[in-house]
């Protein structure tokens, strides 16, 4: 069941999925949450790390496990996954980073390192919450459109499109990796609960095609509409096109 939650800002969306995080913490202080980067979870990490200062939730007991890592960054790299949940989540809260985890981008034997990260998957026993965002072309994580919907974190060539998507956060679209380790379709859909963000006018096509177009490995992100607990968090203007052809699926 997918119920989309309409708010005017991403500041909006973002206050409401950190609510739906905050209600899980505050029942299992000890959640697994499945954590993702890009531009869109931020301003709901700016409410997490808020509500954790002002008190009213701890991630002392919290355990994470990231979605994709650039395979070629260091941790230390300010465009690498690992940075940025410091910068954005980890450095804000009373998270162990320890409990915390993501490919590892260094890793050059792939297999090895998918491997790992399956286990540790495993061992954690699946995620309470996975935060998603989606790339233009419907991208979750790094699974990119293809024949099949992945299995298991794998290394993936990431498309043209998602390189000249995600040049803005380098120097230019050179330095963009070409790889990533993203962790496979069936892991992520397996989550007691899915919370996909988005907002701006360049989402709101693909998020109408994924969630009420045909499931198809073409579009990763459609393998959504199989998944029995699904929160989206959208701004008005990612939402425009639902709101036109599907009115009715707006929770206000
Ligand atoms: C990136 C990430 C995804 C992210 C997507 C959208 O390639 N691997 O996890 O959801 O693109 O990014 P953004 O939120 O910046 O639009």
């Amino acid at each position: 069941m997918i119920k989309i939650y309409y708010s005017s800002t991403k500041k909006e969306a973002g206050v409401k999925a950190a609510n739906s995080i905050a209600e899980l913490l505050k029942s299992k202080p000890d959640a697994v949450l499945g954590l993702a980067t890009g531009s869109s979870p931020t301003a709901m990490y700016d409410e997490l790390a808020a509500m954790n200062k002002r008190g009213e939730i701890s991630f002392k007991s919290v355990k994470s496990i990231n979605l994709d890592e650039y395979i070629g960054l260091s941790a230390d790299h300010d465009q690498s996954y690992a940075y940025f949940m410091k910068e954005n989540l980890f450095g804000r809260v009373d998270i162990d980073m320890a409990n915390t985890n993501l490919p590892n981008g260094l890793a050059t034997d792939y297999a090895a390192e998918c491997k790992r990260y399956n286990e540790l998957y495993d061992s954690l026993g699946g995620t309470d919450i996975q935060v998603l965002g989606i790339g233009h072309n419907g991208h979750i994580a790094f699974n990119e459109p293809s024949e099949s919907f992945s299995k298991g974190t794998n290394a993936v060539t990431l498309k043209e499109s998602t390189i000249s998507a995600n040049a803005r956060f380098f120097a230019s679209a050179d330095e963009v990796p070409k790889m990533a380790f993203s962790m496979g379709i069936d892991q992520i859909t397996k989550s007691n609960k899915i919370i996909l963000l988005a907002d701006g006018e360049a989402k709101a096509e693909i998020l109408e095609r994924a969630l009420f177009g045909d499931i198809t490995p073409l579009v990763p992100a459609s393998a959504l509409q199989l998944v029995k607990n699904v929160e989206v968090y959208g701004d008005e203007k990612s939402l425009s096109i639902i709101k036109e052809k599907h009115p009715e699926a707006l929770i206000y």
